[in-house]
Parts: structure tokens; C-alpha cells; sequence
């Protein structure tokens, strides 16, 4: 295949090691399912030449491990396009989650979209007979201190050119002060935390911010719900639920309603008991929760078991085909806000479903469109750049203006968010449906 676009090996006249700087894009989570991507890659043997490694990283505990006793593998990606080759540390380890860390029940679906989505672009980019540079995925098993020894990795061992990842926002905040550190340019493809790029030259991300989730759901709410009383509950373990939270009842009192309570869960909760009781008592007409989707399965599980009827509005940590499952159907007619839906009337979400049917044999969700997103407008940055100098990247995806992506048109601000329309979607039993779209 002839190629068009930018070759890392070929440019400025050095391969990668001789650069001192090969791109690299850091999109995963959960070790279970780098595992079975393993074994997968395994069984299809070899295929057609390497032009993509995948680097898999799992627990702290194999870290030092990492750099001896590699196995390689070659393979063929979903799409069946691209190659790759994967790169582990002890193999042994990859079933085991970080001590202290919940099973990476959430790396089941987040860090597989993502990646999906990632590899799509991948495909469409080589489709167009350009040249995809090497790059190097880790598993960062959703916790923020491995995710931050990580980036240190790539940047200081690896020499990468640009990181893509992660997804969360307590984790892009730690990937985002080891870049901005070691200044190497970093997009999140979906972090919505404020500060993950607040005072940072170095990180991007191509979705918008949590000040604007929050008080669009808090709109919705008051508007669309016509709810004058609303509850909050927040995660207080996470970075995202905590912004979110507070950016939801400022807007709702602005609007004049009431929050009638204000409530915190953690990381470790299992039992909402406590807190249902409680949103028994007041009744609220709304309920902002603002939690990713396992601990929103059971939160609002439990509170029809128990009775509880108000309408939930959460985020888009929702976004998950898992919410219904782990839930059994209980978070039917609720809402959140979130990115993207397959039901939206665009060209290029058309294109990109059908395609992403075709390559996944299921639906893509906000995660995969961004993760796709966030690949094109790094790839089209580094295009534009001509280089793999880290300093020229970061200048060209700085300058990110009108860019189309499946999640709408993408340009880079000042604070280097992008300014786009949200999506309301209205869970039924099975899955969601597209409520409404707004411009913030
Ligand atoms: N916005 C979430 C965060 O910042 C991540 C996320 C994005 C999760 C989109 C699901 C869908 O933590």
C-alpha cells in the first residue's frame, strides 16, 4: 500500500530509536479483558506484517517484570485491518486486579469502547492509504497511581510522541501532571473533570467539560422533568462525581429550585440503604446522580426494590451496555446526559455506526465515538505537524479549529476543551434512547 501519510520510521530521516521519540497512545482498562485479547491473538496466530505494538501493562506488581520475559504475538485486530503485536510483562499477572482495587468490572466496557473506537479510526486512516504510527497500548487497571507510572514509562523509556488516554477523570488528572511534566502531549478522548486540563500546556481533550454536563442535566431537570425539588448523590471518591455534583446545584438553585438533599457514597459502597431511606423521606422529584455505571446499576436497583420512584438524571458515566444488565432492566425511564447517540440524525454518525456494526457486531456508545474522535484529531495534529517532535505536536493539536468528528465538530479552546452539543438519553430496560440534543 502506498503511503500518503506520516511514517514515523521514515521521518526526519531516523527510526524510532534513533529519533528518540515514537508516538504512543495509552487507551486502556480492565486486565480481563487485555486477557482475553491475549489469548485471542494467540489462537489466530500470525498475521501479515507488524505495524502496530501494543505494549500491555498489567498490575504494579509486574512492572518489574516488564521490561524481561516478554512474549510477543501477532495478530489481527477486530476490524481485521491492522496487525499488531503485543508486548507483555509477566503473564501470570494479568487476571489479578491492583490490590485494594474493585475487580475492573468498568475496564469491561470503557476501556474495550475506547479501544474500539481507537482501532476504527485506525483502520479508516489506513484505509485511506495512510500510514498509522506504531503504537503502544497499557492496561493502567483504572487506578491513577499506575496510571501515572505508566505515563512516566512512556515518556522517559518509551520516548512517545504523543499519549492518547485515559478515560476517566481521577486517572487523566494523574496521566495529565505526568505529562505536563515531562512535556508530552496528552488528549483524553473523555475526561470531563475541570481540572484535568486547567493550567496545562500539554493536555487536550476532545470532549466537553463537567461545568457544562452538570448544569445541562440541571437544566433538563428543572425544564424537561419540571422538577423543583432535587436530591443529589454524589461518589465522593471520584474527582468527576464530586465537580459534577456541584456544578449541578449551582445551576438548579440559579433556576430556583430546591435541593432538598445532598448525599455522598464511596468507592467501596455496595449498600445505598442509608442513603435510599433518606431520598424516601424527602421524596424529591429528581435525583442527580453522577456516577459511573456499576455503582449507578445498584444505587438505583435498590431504590425500586425499596420503593423509591423519583426519576434519576445522571452523566454520561452511564454510558455503558452493563448499566441494564447489572441493573436487570431497574434503570428503565431515567436520564443522562452524554456525548453521542447511534439514533442521532447525522451523516457521519451513520457512517460511523454502520461501520462500527460491521467491524464490533454491536452498537457504539459515547466512548467509541470519542475514542475514534480523539484518534482522528491526533492523527490529523500530527499530520499537520510533519513531525514526531513532541513540542510541534502539541503546537498543531493546540490549533485544532472545525474539525468533523462523529461526536460533532471539534475545536480546541483556549483551556483546551472542545465546546460541543450534548446529548439526553432515556434508559429503557435493554438500552438507551436518544431524548433530545443541546447546545450548551
Ligand atoms: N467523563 C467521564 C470521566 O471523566 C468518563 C466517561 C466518558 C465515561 C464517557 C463514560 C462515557 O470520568
Amino acid at each position: 500500500m502506498r503511503s500518503t501519510g506520516v511514517d514515523y520510521r521514515g521521518m526526519n530521516g531516523l527510526g524510532p530509536a534513533e529519533s528518540g521519540a515514537k508516538p504512543c497512545f495509552f487507551v486502556t482498562r480492565g486486565a480481563n479483558r487485555i486477557a482475553a485479547k491475549r489469548k485471542s491473538r494467540k489462537e489466530e496466530g500470525g498475521m501479515g506484517s507488524v505495524t502496530f505494538r501494543v505494549a500491555v501493562l498489567f498490575a504494579l506488581a509486574s512492572m518489574a517484570a516488564f521490561g524481561c520475559g516478554k512474549t510477543e504475538e501477532r495478530g489481527k485486530a477486530p476490524s481485521g485491518g491492522t496487525p499488531a503485536t503485543t508486548e507483555t510483562g509477566a503473564e501470570k499477572t494479568a487476571a489479578q486486579p491492583e490490590k485494594g482495587a474493585k475487580p475492573a468490572e468498568r475496564g469491561a466496557t470503557f476501556g474495550v469502547e475506547t479501544e474500539n473506537g481507537i482501532n476504527l479510526a485506525v483502520t479508516d486512516i489506513k484505509a485511506e492509504g495512510k500510514t498509522w504510527p506504531e503504537m503502544i497500548t497499557v492496561d493502567n487497571g483504572g487506578s491513577p497511581t499506575q496510571t501515572a507510572s505508566a505515563v512516566k514509562r512512556f515518556i522517559d523509556s518509551d520516548k512517545v510522541s504523543v499519549i492518547l488516554g485515559p478515560v476517566t477523570s481521577n486517572e487523566a488528572i494523574a496521566a495529565g501532571d505526568q505529562a505536563e511534566a515531562g512535556m508530552v502531549p496528552l488528549v483524553t478522548p473523555t475526561a470531563t473533570n475541570v481540572m484535568v486540563t486547567v493550567n496545562k500546556k500539554y493536555v487536550f481533550r476532545v470532549c466537553y467539560t463537567d461545568d457544562v454536563q452538570g448544569p445541562m442535566a440541571a437544566n433538563f431537570a428543572y425544564d424537561t422533568l419540571k422538577a423543583r425539588r432535587a436530591a443529589v448523590l454524589v461518589n465522593s471518591s471520584e474527582s468527576y462525581s464530586m465537580g459534577l455534583g456541584d456544578a449541578f446545584v449551582k445551576r438548579f438553585k440559579e433556576r430556583g429550585g430546591e435541593i432538598v438533599s445532598q448525599m455522598s457514597f464511596t468507592k467501596d459502597t455496595d449498600d445505598f440503604g442509608a442513603q435510599i431511606s433518606q431520598l424516601r423521606l424527602k421524596s424529591p422529584d429528581a435525583i442527580f446522580l453522577p456516577a459511573y455505571y456499576e455503582a449507578t446499576a445498584k444505587c438505583i436497583s435498590q431504590a425500586r426494590a425499596a420503593g423509591l420512584r423519583s426519576t434519576f438524571v445522571g452523566t454520561d458515566g452511564w454510558d455503558s451496555p452493563n448499566l441494564y444488565t447489572l441493573s436487570a432492566g431497574a434503570v428503565k425511564g431515567n436520564y443522562f446526559t452524554t456525548h453521542f447517540s447511534p439514533q442521532e440524525d447525522r451523516t457521519a454518525v451513520k457512517r460511523f455506526v454502520q461501520n462500527y456494526r460491521a467491524a464490533y457486531n454491536e452498537e457504539p456508545g459515547a466512548l467509541a465515538a470519542l475514542g475514534y474522535d480523539a484518534a482522528m484529531v491526533v492523527f490529523a495534529a500530527v499530520e499537520r505537524a510533519g513531525s514526531s517532535d513532541r513540542e510541534a505536536i502539541t503546537k498543531a493539536i493546540a490549533e485544532t479549529r472545525d474539525f468533523d468528528g462523529v461526536t460533532g465538530k471539534i475545536t480546541i479552546d483556549a483551556n483546551h476543551n472542545a465546546v460541543k452539543n450534548l446529548v439526553i438519553l432515556e434508559t429503557g430496560e435493554k438500552s438507551a434512547s436518544l431524548k433530545t440534543v443541546v447546545s450548551p
